[in-house]
């Protein structure tokens, strides 16, 4: 996930924050609390989408990456982590709609087959 997207923010003296490294600090320690073992947090410089933060990156072996912005570092805390949970259990990554939480549906950026994928 991104730690360095700038959000504007007309509060602080410089204009913005940084906001992917509180949502990169909290879902580390949330996902350590809970003991989920087939998760990992990637703190990550860029995603190339640097407009959407807090943007997050689900990525596995022979899986489809999905790249999904928008995300706020309290809100949204809980639905990345039962969409990185649905990702982990997909076999290819590709969670069904239905079942995606309504601001990874709405963060929705981009989806990227696997390296070696065949139609
Ligand atoms: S700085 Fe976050 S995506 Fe570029």
């Amino acid at each position: 996930m991104c730690t360095t997207c700038r959000r504007k923010r007309a509060d602080v003296p410089e204009g913005y924050d940084l906001p992917g490294k509180d949502l990169a600090r909290i879902l580390a320690s949330e996902v350590a609390r809970r003991g989920l073992t087939e998760l990992t947090v990637t703190p990550v410089e860029c995603l190339a989408v640097c407009r959407r933060p807090c943007t997050v990156a689900f990525a596995g072996p022979a899986k489809w990456t999905h790249l999904v912005g928008d995300l706020d570092a309290e809100a949204h805390v809980g639905d990345i982590v039962t969409a990185a949970l649905a990702f982990a259990r997909a076999p290819d990554g590709i969670v069904p709609w239905a079942e995606r939480p309504q601001s990874i549906r709405n963060g929705g950026l981009a989806r990227v087959p696997p390296l070696g994928f065949k139609p």
